[in-house]
């Protein structure tokens, strides 16, 4: 798979997140298949979405969603995480698969309750197998955010883990070019801290009164993340260049897939006929000042 995945199915796509991250990625040109355990549900569900907003969303079955796309996002309950796994191993083999699970345990949400595994995400991983790529993400994000137009995406930050790195590359870019600010976070057990959060987040927003708080990462960042901003083959100007990833559309970029696109690190990059890696707006314009 490239950079982008071709489609994307959402597993448990009928609930908040799902439904969030269906309208967001539809909305961001991707073809999305919604899952649901009922197609009939999730066919409705699709219909419904696709007709508010003139988007390319169908639904299937959970099975069917899977084995349809080349990137699958789960979104079900801890308590039903188990079980849903276990129902697309057989067509998720060789694919990314992106966990969203926290692993609350009702009553008691605001309560850091990790499973024996270490983490939602890992249990994800040992439940699916070895050739399949597990990646966790979105863990931080409140699914409300994602459905309103306010929401200023930007400013919520996604931590992506997973032990494949050019898996975690294909998150970080999808869940960039949705407008959140995605950050590589380290192999799955890490992921261990994000699942972690949330019931810390919870708490927060009961304790303050806050309508779904998030997390932000500080510092700039000096190195590339997933789309370097200098041209391909010219190193960093004497004396040091601080160079910010890329974050929403700028001159010269049409679109979000050209973003992606040219995000790639490898390959060809066909909108752009660029090797991938490759800046597509000029340097003088991507790059920040050096900074003392
Ligand atoms: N909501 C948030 O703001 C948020 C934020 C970050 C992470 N998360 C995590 O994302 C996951 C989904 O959260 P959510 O709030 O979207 O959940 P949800 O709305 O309660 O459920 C999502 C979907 O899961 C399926 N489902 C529900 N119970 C099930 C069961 N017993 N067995 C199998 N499938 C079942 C349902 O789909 P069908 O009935 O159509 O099959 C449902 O629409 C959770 O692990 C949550 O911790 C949520």
């Amino acid at each position: 798979m490239e950079n982008r995945p071709r489609s994307v199915a959402v597993i448990g796509g009928t609930g908040d997140l799902g439904s969030g991250l269906a309208w967001r990625l539809a909305r961001a040109g991707y073809p999305v298949v919604i899952g649901s355990r009922a197609s009939e549900k999730a066919v409705a569900h699709a219909q419904e979405m696709a007709r508010r907003g003139r988007l390319e969303v169908t639904g299937a079955g959970n099975v069917e969603a899977a084995a349809s796309a080349d990137l699958v996002i789960v979104t079900v309950p801890f308590a039903s995480q188990q079980a849903t796994l276990e129902s697309i191993r057989d067509v998720v083999q060789g694919k990314i698969v992106v966990d969203t699970t926290v692993p609350l345990m009702p009553p008691k949400v605001m309560r850091v309750q990790l499973p024996v595994e270490g983490s939602a995400a890992r249990r994800a991983q040992m439940l699916l197998g070895d050739e399949v790529r597990v990646v966790s993400a979105f863990h931080n994000v409140a699914a409300a955010h994602l459905v309103s137009e306010e929401a200023r995406l930007e400013d919520c930050d996604v931590l992506v883990c997973g032990n494949d790195t050019a898996a975690r590359d294909v998150v970080v870019a999808l869940a960039d070019a949705i407008g959140f600010k995605a950050w590589h976070a380290g192999v799955i057990d890490n992921s261990a801290v994000a699942e972690a959060l949330t019931s810390v987040l919870i708490f927060m927003n009961r304790r303050y009164g806050i309508a779904g708080a998030g997390i932000q990462i500080t510092g700039t960042p000096t190195k590339e993340g997933w789309g370097p901003l200098q041209p391909a083959g010219t190193g960093p100007p004497p004396g040091g260049l601080a160079v910010r990833r890329q974050r929403r559309l700028r001159p010269g970029i049409s679109s979000i897939p050209d973003i992606m696109a040219c995000g790639s690190r490898a390959g060809v990059c066909a909108p752009h006929g660029c090797a991938g890696g490759q800046a597509v707006r000029p340097p003088e314009q991507d790059a920040e000042p050096a900074r003392a």
